[in-house]
């Protein structure tokens, strides 16, 4: 019975995670060739693993059980076009619909094949699959979906053409290929996303400016609050994050961005920044503006040389101001000249360290190590 925790997709996102059968607690009806458990809760599970959908179909079709919890469906190589009612009138709350490759398996949904769960489903994955004949129509309608994912898919260009989703809270895309034949991002179809979540897409500046420019100029820009736009091919911060007033965590951490502009990040109240390992060498002065009282801003696995006044000491007088504040700038793996210019931190403010976190020096000395008797010439 392992086997039903097993499939549910581990995924990044929290949220996306619901639904482990802790035990099976009771026979279902009988879906085979599919699956099936419930949980104490009553809820129940089948998964569909290797199953045509014309067998689907009829394994729906003579089972009595309206609402199904969780529905995995891993379809076998030849099985990935979807007709109409797939469900045979059943629907399901969370939808995990599997192919085998993301360049091999060709997905077709008829736009009838899940409307049956159309004012029912709240997640749906999409996963292994070439998008490239795929119509997105088959979620006009569903006004209850709160998350979307399509993971691991390749040419994800009909993507534009998603129909309103005015529940959606979040969408995520991962591991997904296709972005640089995009011309427009379907933003508007959504009415308050709250995060966006791109990860290992090969993005570059260009895809990420198609994609952004269209959030904010739509309703999400105002409830937009988590952004991740981690392992692309990013060469700058966008600049469009400064339009997007609610922003809370923004990640652009395994990306190539060897300099941060001033203003650049100019946020309300961040919360998590992540610049990790993105090749960064400058920060201009006055890159980090707004309420960083209660922001985590990773830098670490970069190439810093130098710990500047003029970026830093204005956040970290923030970050230090506030007593139980989780503030910290953290700084591991970079290769810090602890010269002169250091003297601010550890001659003049020591105080501020404890709003670091790594701090070494390129000869390993870390920064609560240095002597501030060592700067007095400075
Ligand atoms: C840092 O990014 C590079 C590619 O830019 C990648 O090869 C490397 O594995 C990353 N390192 C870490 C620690 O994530
Ligand atoms: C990062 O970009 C620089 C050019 O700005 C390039 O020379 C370097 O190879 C890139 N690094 C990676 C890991 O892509
Ligand atoms: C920090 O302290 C303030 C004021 O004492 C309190 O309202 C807040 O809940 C505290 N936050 C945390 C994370 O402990
Ligand atoms: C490293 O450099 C700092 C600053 O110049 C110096 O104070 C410290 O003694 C050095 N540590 C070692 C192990 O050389």
């Amino acid at each position: 019975m392992e086997v039903y925790k097993a499939l549910r997709i581990a995924t990044v996102f929290t949220f996306l995670i619901a639904g482990i059968v802790p035990n099976i607690q009771a026979e279902c009806e009988d879906y085979s060739p599919c699956a099936c458990g419930q949980d104490a809760n009553g809820n129940l599970y089948v998964n569909c693993i290797n199953v045509l959908p014309v067998d689907i179909q009829s394994a729906f079709s003579r089972t009595t059980a309206l609402d199904i919890y969780s529905l995995v469906l891993i379809l076998p190589e030849g099985g990935g076009n979807i007709p109409a009612d797939l469900l045979s009138g059943k629907r399901a709350l969370i939808i995990d619909l599997l192919g085998t490759d993301r360049d091999l398996f060709q997905l077709i949904m008829d736009p009838a094949a899940l409307r049956s769960s159309s004012s029912y489903t709240k997640q749906l994955v999409i996963s292994k699959c070439d998008l490239s004949l795929l119509d997105f129509d088959f979620l006009r309608g569903f006004s209850r979906l709160e998350e979307l994912r399509l993971d691991s898919a390749s040419n994800i260009k009909p993507i534009e053409n998603l129909p309103p989703l005015t529940s959606l809270v979040g969408l995520a895309i991962d591991n997904s290929q296709g972005f640089e034949a995009l011309t427009n991002f379907p933003a508007r179809a959504f009415s308050s996303l709250n995060h966006l979540y791109f990860y290992n897409d090969e993005l570059n500046d260009q895809a990420i400016d198609i994609i952004l420019n269209a959030f904010v100029t739509s309703t999400s820009a105002n409830t937009l609050a988590t952004l991740t736009l981690s392992k692309n091919q990013i060469t700058r911060v966008p600049s469009q994050v400064l339009s997007l007033p609610n922003i809370l965590n923004f990640a652009l951490n395994n990306n190539n961005i060897s300099l941060i502009n001033t203003g650049a990040f100019s946020l309300t109240a961040p919360n998590k920044i992540y610049l990790n390992n993105v090749s960064l060498d400058t920060i201009e002065p006055g890159a980090f503006q707004g309420d960083y009282s209660f922001a985590e801003i990773d830098l670490s696995n970069n190439n810093l040389a130098s710990f500047d006044y003029s970026v830093f000491q204005p956040i970290l007088v923030q970050m230090a101001g506030i007593a139980n504040s989780t503030g910290t700038v953290y700084l591991t793996k970079n290769p810090f000249s602890c010269d002169c210019g250091l003297a601010w931190l550890i001659r003049d403010n020591p105080n501020l360290l404890k709003a670091t976190s790594g701090g070494t020096c390129a000869n390993s000395t870390t920064f609560e190590d240095l002597n501030p008797g060592g700067y007095l010439n400075c």
